[in-house]
């Protein structure tokens, strides 16, 4: 029995009368009832049925085309398939736990459909390289969606920082006031992670996409099989070089969690920046209400459920990655069982991915900044600081002894309660003869992130000009 979402619950009866038809053959006995619903994975595999499908008509057409099939077995099988898709999407097919996996569920819904011929869609292959070929496949298709929802935040960020790049904000260390920057710069940085997360994931991709198909169940086949020809029908760079391997190794899936993890990493310390600015102590920034909610009890609160909800997410794709590693390690070659456990960390790695960039690339955007709040925070903690020791190093005194004589005016600044720039020069030049009028150019925050301009520097400039250049990279 199965629920509406073909999952099997707990109460869900599974027969023991049923000898598995695939290996009944060595069997005196037919599998028990418990282990058949603990073995079986069609409650989660049954997401990889199109891929399953695909991989199927691409062996089925290389078993034709080496004569190893008739043209006309072939075209059975691929109608069958063909249209055991159609019914699958038309929600018409109730998977099996008897049939354990999405594999031999469409196998065995084939040869219901056309016959004894659907029994001969499996010569040349085993299951092995079948899970091995589809989780390939639908982990590529994956990445692409993905990799979409990447480009559509980068390219939200390039527009939002373009926006901000003459908006002035403290920049922290320690999460103290360092120095000025601009928005623009601070949004720039976060452009820069999600530009290494995408390549990671293109890096990923290169090693998905190799075929495994015809590794079969650990040794190759007996048959003469033409691994290109499933390769390229498949849009495979090729097949992959050694059967052992081939069915054994996940590293591919190991490897796209560990740049999720990164990736959501990222979006976590892009999620804490915003939770801290949209809070009452920051109010550097407003986020859209309809990224928000609100308290039952408190009717004044506007929480960023969204940020959180990613930093929180964060978690679960480190796990996963964690998951997938413990799966592999000490595993001997080759298939093992362990493997039917690659799936639910990975598929829910992808989900978790890809929705909280898609909720980053909706919301952040639409961020509204604050700019008097941010400058009016800049201002304070004497973020000009190091402006004024380079001021006097530019008039010949060393850095080392600049820094001491800024640090003595920091402190009467905070004794007086003012910042530097609130200083009145009788005062300042106390400190050193090298200060003259000139000191107060250094002294405003215009100054100062104008003063950054190079490469990499915090000028509305540089910022401007960083996004002329990325969006030409984009394209
Ligand atoms: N459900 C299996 C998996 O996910 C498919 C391969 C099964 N192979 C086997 N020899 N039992 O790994």
């Amino acid at each position: 029995m199965t629920t509406e979402t073909g999952k099997h619950t707990a109460e869900s009866p599974v027969t023991s009368e049923t000898t598995n038809q695939q290996w009944g053959g060595r069997f005196s006995e037919p599998t028990d009832a418990f282990v058949a619903r603990f073995t079986a994975s069609i409650d989660f595999d049954c997401r990889l049925y199109r891929h399953d499908i695909q991989g199927s008509i691409a062996h089925a057409r290389m078993l034709g085309h080496s004569g190893i099939l008739t043209a006309s077995e072939v075209e059975q099988i691929i109608t069958g398939l063909e249209q055991i898709q159609q019914e699958i999407e038309a929600g018409q097919v109730e998977w099996s736990v008897e049939l354990e996996d999405i594999h031999m569920n469409i196998e065995s819904r084939l040869t219901q459909k056309i016959g004894p011929v659907g029994k001969k869609l499996h010569t040349g292959r085993s299951r092995n390289d079948q899970i091995a070929t589809d989780i390939r496949l639908w982990l590529r298709d994956e990445i692409d969606v993905i990799s979409k929802e990447f480009r559509r935040f980068q390219s939200g960020l390039l527009q939002l920082a373009e926006k901000e790049a003459h908006t002035i904000m403290p920049g922290f260390t320690h999460l103290q006031t360092a120095q000025p920057v601009t928005f623009g710069h601070h949004l720039l940085a976060w452009y820069e992670m999600v530009e290494r997360d995408y390549q990671r994931l293109q890096d990923c991709r290169k090693r998905v996409n190799q075929s495994p198909l015809g590794a079969a169940a650990l040794a190759g086949t007996t048959f003469p099989i033409d691994r290109h020809f499933t390769a390229d029908a498949l849009g495979f760079d090729g097949p992959t070089r050694n059967s052992l391997d081939s069915v054994s190794d996940r590293d591919f899936a190991i490897e796209f969690c560990s740049a999720a993890a990164i990736a959501m990493t990222h979006l976590s310390r892009m999620a804490e920046e915003l939770v801290l600015w949209t809070s009452a102590q920051f109010n550097f920034i407003e986020l859209p209400d309809r990224f928000c909610t609100g308290s039952s009890i408190m009717p004044q609160k506007k929480n960023p459920d969204v940020p959180e909800l990613v930093r929180g997410k964060t978690g679960r794709v480190n796990g996963h990655l964690i998951s997938l590693l413990t799966l592999m390690k000490s595993q001997p070659l080759a298939y093992n069982k362990d493997n039917q456990e690659d799936k639910e960390p990975l598929f829910d790695a992808v989900d978790t991915l890809r929705d909280s960039f898609r909720a980053f690339a909706d919301m952040v955007p639409n961020i509204q900044s604050k700019p008097e709040v941010m400058r009016e925070a800049a201002l304070r903690g004497f973020s000009t600081a190091t402006d004024l020791a380079d001021y006097l190093v530019r008039k010949g005194l060393p850095f080392r002894d600049a820094h001491e004589v800024v640090g003595k005016a920091v402190a009467f600044g905070i004794e007086t309660e003012r910042d530097l720039a609130e200083l009145k020069l009788e005062e300042l030049s106390t400190f050193s003869d090298l200060i003259t009028a000139d000191v107060f150019d250094v002294l405003t925050l215009e100054g100062s992130v104008n003063a950054r301009n190079h490469i990499g520097g915090t000028a509305p400039e540089q910022v401007l000009k960083s996004v002329e250049v990325l969006r030409a990279q984009l394209g």
